[in-house]
């Protein structure tokens, strides 16, 4: 055990909890957050994915995950994924982690989107991801120290590797810190968009911090769209879970007409990327589409989050119909990282959702987001107990020799950012749109150096230098797959073979263009 070395974790979501829990006993963990609510996990209704049942294998669970991801996923991720995924749940289990069970005590195994077999559990109804951070916080608690209210500003980097970060709090206060390791744990980029699932502080930093460090990113033109977000009067209140149509719920019109009836094989429960762009097709047309949850017994019990969020939307949940719209959920692109979760620049980790792991390709197959920030957490923490031991840190610590400028930079409003970026990166893309926002983002100061940027325009600086990484990626991808849809290219491209290999060096070479 060495309490000497010191890892920074950037987020406090499962991923960033989990190599805490893993770490806390063997080093100094530290865990900076913009504040405690500031995450996903909290809000992940929809459970774990993983073979449980009897008539289940890795195997169909693998092949599923390739198939909703249209192929473009690591296929030694996702093998990783699935089966070290099951014996680590299995162990959860073991150690009496209370997923719902039925009267007998037997566990209740759901179906969602895109799965062919039962394979899902939860906690608590709709709270699954409520229930494993304070399940994992549990075990934290005491032994690893949060810094609150502060948002990270710059990794610093020398000579490639990752040595600290800079941070500013709410006050404005700017300050610096060393470790031996870096994990950034910040979540995706919901928050960039208008209408979203995700907490409205989750806005893509993550993705220019990593790309400002020297990491190479990835596919981040693939960002899901959850179906149903519940809409009322313009707003929405929050996800209604898949779980409900698991559970049998049916997406209608007003007149009960189906929405998804003969448009996939498998109707309601067809993979999100298609689900979504039927509901926007249609809502588009002018139609307002519901859930109709009618037929679904003891709904309230099961499901008390969303029974919650429609009585705070004032939707009557005895009429069995809850309206919906889709929002932005999940990116599947991010920082890349091998199968240890370390990204190109030294010392410098990535995981959960803001990792490009490779698990999902182009488009990710229905709770395995949890399943990943498990199994890739673990990956992370055992590589880093067994890095050798580094003392020069300590020479290190409290060092704050930063010179920060304060000439004020040109940047965009966010509420404007949110906006343009569900216009134009949204469901629906096209070539003409994208370059259009791509201008429009270029119009800001972003192509400067990170030190010349005022510490307190940082966070805005790297949410508007997210959206221009994002929709550059999307204009490089000329042809739509899985999230990722185009209307001037509305079709796949064949030559999927190799994906991975060429993908990186394609975007190695871009980033060498745009001067990343
Ligand atoms: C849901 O409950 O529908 C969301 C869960 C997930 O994104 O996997």
């Amino acid at each position: 055990m060495n309490k000497e070395e010191r890892v920074i974790i950037i987020g406090n979501g499962i991923s960033a909890s989990v190599v805490a829990m893993e770490l806390c006993k063997h080093k100094e963990v530290i865990m900076i957050t913009k504040g405690l609510e500031s995450n996903n996990t909290v809000r992940a209704q929809g459970g774990i994915a993983t073979v449980i049942n009897e008539n289940d294998q890795w195997q169909y669970h693998y092949e599923d995950t390739l198939r909703a991801g249209y192929h473009t996923n690591h296929s030694e991720a996702v093998k990783l994924l699935v089966r070290k995924g099951s014996n680590y749940i299995k162990d959860w289990i073991n150690n009496d982690f209370p997923f719902d069970r039925n009267h007998k005590g037997e566990l209740l195994i759901g179906k969602e989107g895109a799965h062919t077999h039962h394979r899902i559990l939860h906690a608590g109804g709709d709270k699954t991801g409520e229930i494993i951070l304070l399940f994992l916080h549990k075990q934290i608690l005491g032994n690893v120290r949060f810094i609150s209210n502060q948002t990270v500003t710059q990794l610093i980097v020398e000579n490639r590797k990752c040595i600290g970060v800079e941070m500013i709090d709410h006050t404005g206060h700017v300050s610096t810190m060393y470790a031996d390791d870096v994990v950034l744990a910040t979540g995706g980029c919901g928050g960039l968009f208008e209408v979203t699932s995700n907490h409205p502080s989750i806005m893509g930093e993550g993705l220019s911090l990593a790309y400002h460090a020297g990491a190479t990113l990835s596919d981040l033109e693939f960002i899901q769209f959850h179906p149903t977000l519940l809409w009322e009067n313009g707003y929405t209140f929050g996800l209604v879970s898949e779980a409900v149509r698991g559970e049998g719920a049916q997406l209608v019109l007003g007149n009960g007409e189906r929405v998804m009836k003969d448009k996939h094989v498998l109707e309601d429960l067809a993979p999100r990327d298609v689900v979504s762009r039927n509901i926007e097709k249609t809502r588009r047309a002018g139609y307002d589409v519901f859930l109709d949850v009618s037929m679904i017994k003891d709904f309230q019990k099961k499901f008390p989050t969303i029974t919650n969020l429609c009585e705070k939307a004032n939707v009557d949940l005895t009429k069995g119909l809850i309206p919906v719209a889709p929002g932005a959920h999940f990116i599947m692109g991010g920082v890349v990282t091998d199968l240890q979760g370390r990204t190109e620049v030294d010392q410098l980790y990535a995981l959960g959702e803001v990792a490009y792991t490779g698990v999902h390709g182009a488009n990710r197959l229905a709770s395995n987001s949890l399943l990943e920030a498990l199994v890739f957490g673990k990956q992370v923490a055992i590589t880093i107990k067994d890095s050798p031991s580094r003392k020069k840190r300590n020479n290190q610590r409290g060092q704050t020799n930063f010179i920060h400028s304060t000439k004020q930079i040109n940047l965009p409003s966010l509420q404007m950012l949110r906006k343009k970026m569900n216009k134009y990166v949204g469901i629906y893309r096209e070539g003409f749109g994208l370059s259009k926002m791509k201008q429009w983002l270029e119009s800001f100061s972003l192509h400067q150096p990170i030190d010349s940027i005022p510490p307190s325009q940082k966070a805005l600086y790297h949410q508007t230098m997210a959206a221009w990484l994002i929709v550059t990626s999307a204009i490089a991808r000329t042809e739509s797959r899985g999230a990722h849809y185009r209307h001037d290219y509305p079709t796949c491209k064949e030559g999927l073979q190799d994906y991975h290999i060429n993908r990186r060096k394609q975007i190695r070479e871009q980033q060498m263009i745009s001067g990343g």
